[in-house]
């Protein structure tokens, strides 16, 4: 269980995410909506380990993210807003690179794997041929060379088209489901969020998000 507690987080004295508590279980998919600005890259950054709480604790089964922050990373998988793979290499040698970086070691063909269960088949293309939603495939394929329990997706599906975005919706739901992991990621589909979320979380003030779920029957738990 990933278990959020009173966290909080302050930039100079500009306080962004304020006594924030929730959990997550293993299998479950957490949709994180809010306005811009609220802070779900910030709370997404915070459990990647990227960046540290100001007050509060978070904790994956017990180990603590501050003082088993080595142990804790080789269980995180985290895709940023913005796309981070190489443009230059092929979607194979990018593949190899950051497999060279991880935490386990994988064959080729384990890697080729990962990128054809995502329907990502263009695997000796330089990425500057692929398409946005290729790309994207590409960094959840990189994400997920760790075998990583916890995964951490911002906006994974934005901007690309629908059947992408259903690839997408359909890989991450049986990587929730058949994998066991646990899967946090924001979006500002509504439509996508009441597909593939068990459970919502609207950070913020503004509860504009969650009047739009309210009627899908979603669990809906407002930080
Ligand atoms: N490193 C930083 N230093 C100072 N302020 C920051 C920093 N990172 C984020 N902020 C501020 O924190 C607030 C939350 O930003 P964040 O990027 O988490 O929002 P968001 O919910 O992801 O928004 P969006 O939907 O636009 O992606 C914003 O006001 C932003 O300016
Ligand atoms: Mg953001």
């Amino acid at each position: 269980m990933l278990k959020i507690d009173s966290v909080t987080k302050n930039y100079d004295k500009k306080c962004v995410l304020q006594d924030l508590s929730f959990t997550v279980r293993t299998g479950e998919i957490i949709g994180l909506v809010g306005e811009n600005g609220a802070g779900k890259s910030t709370l997404l950054r915070l459990l990647a380990t990227i960046d540290k709480p100001s007050g509060g604790t978070i904790t994956l089964h017990h180990l603590s993210f501050d003082k088993d922050r080595n142990t804790i990373r080789k269980s995180i998988g985290y895709v940023p807003q913005d796309i981070a793979i190489w443009e230059e290499l092929t979607v194979k040698e990018n593949m190899q690179f950051f497999e060279r970086l991880s935490f386990k070691s994988k064959s080729l063909n384990e890697l080729r794997n990962l990128c054809v269960e995502m329907n990502l088949h263009k695997w000796d293309e330089p990425v500057k041929a692929l398409s946005g939603g290729m790309k994207r495939k590409l960094n959840i394929a990189i994400t997920l060379i760790h075998d990583p329990e916890v995964l951490l997706l911002d906006e994974p599906t934005v901007g690309i088209d629908l059947k992408s975005k259903k690839e997408i919706g359909s890989y991450l739901r049986s990587q929730a489901k058949e994998k066991n992991r646990m899967i946090i990621y924001t979006s500002h589909d509504m439509d996508e969020i009441k597909e593939l979320c068990d459970r919502v979380i609207n950070i913020g003030e503004d509860k504009f998000y969650q009047e739009l779920l309210q009627k899908s029957g979603k669990e809906i738990i407002s930080i």
